[in-house]
């Protein structure tokens, strides 16, 4: 099997896309390192599957984690985890601290984990880290700005980190992962043609087991041809 004795951490895996990848690498036989703010959120998980219960957002949380992390062997982490909160400016309607959590949860955290982590990967022949991005990492829709900077960001940084990886040698294989409109409980009630966490996930681990660097899942990739013929439809597409 393709992740089998694979020992991975999944962010955001009490529910939605990161509870199946989670559920799904421990089908394939992988060791996983489910991770969500309280260990209770991920009871119901499968016997065999470790739970880490930490809060991405809170600075000491994280560093705890990653120094415990740092003593044990890993060969790939999903940085999963992620938070949208819709927020007008123009109607005075965003508060300074909702901006600081979902920063720091959607592209500080996978930072972090990448400056914490990657030496610990390097060791570690075939390891991989993803970083779920979005569609929205493209172009951004009006609803939710920080969320889409977040998600901007994180696939930035994601290149420059392969780059890095690239010239130093390591083996580590830096993924940019383009999510689809998945069923979840963050886009509860809103969007159209969504698939299912499911579909998102083993999509998600079909590229990671391809080999490959960027993961456009399901209707992402006609998104990706448009944006590639006009950013400016992509623009017009998204802006909602
Ligand atoms: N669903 C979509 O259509 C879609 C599209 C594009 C990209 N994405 C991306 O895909 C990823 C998964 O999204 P989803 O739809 O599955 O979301 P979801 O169902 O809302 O789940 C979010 C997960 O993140 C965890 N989380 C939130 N805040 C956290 C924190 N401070 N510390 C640790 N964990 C935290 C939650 O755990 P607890 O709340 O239990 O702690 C939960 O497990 C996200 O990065 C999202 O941006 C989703």
């Amino acid at each position: 099997m393709r992740f089998d004795g694979r020992r991975i951490l999944v962010t955001g895996a009490s529910r939605g896309i990161g509870r199946a990848l989670a559920l799904q690498l421990a089908v394939e036989g992988a060791e996983v390192l489910a991770l969500a703010r309280t260990s209770e959120a991920l009871d119901d998980l499968p016997e065999g599957i470790e739970r880490l219960a930490c809060d991405l957002a809170g600075t000491r949380a994280r560093s705890a984690l990653i120094a415990e992390l740092q003593g044990q062997r890993l060969d790939g982490v999903i940085n999963n985890a992620g938070i949208q909160i819709a927020a007008d400016f123009a109607k005075g309607a965003a508060d300074a601290q909702g901006i600081e959590q979902e920063l720091a949860v959607n592209l500080t955290a996978p930072m972090h984990l990448a400056a914490g982590l990657l030496p610990v990967l390097a060791c570690s022949p075939g390891s991989f880290l993803v970083n779920v991005t979005s569609g929205l990492a493209l172009a951004p829709k009006r609803q939710a700005p920080v969320y889409c900077a977040s998600k901007a960001g994180l696939r930035s940084f994601t290149w420059a980190l392969r780059y890095q990886a690239e010239d130093a040698g390591l083996r580590v294989r830096i993924i940019d992962c383009v999510m689809a409109l998945a069923a979840t409980q963050m886009t509860a009630g809103r969007g159209r043609g969504k698939i299912s966490p499911k579909a998102a996930a083993a999509a998600l681990l079909d590229g990671v087991a391809a080999g490959n660097s960027e993961i456009w899942v399901g209707q992402m990739k006609l998104l990706r041809l448009i944006h590639r013929l006009s950013p400016e439809l992509t623009a017009r597409i998204l802006r909602g």
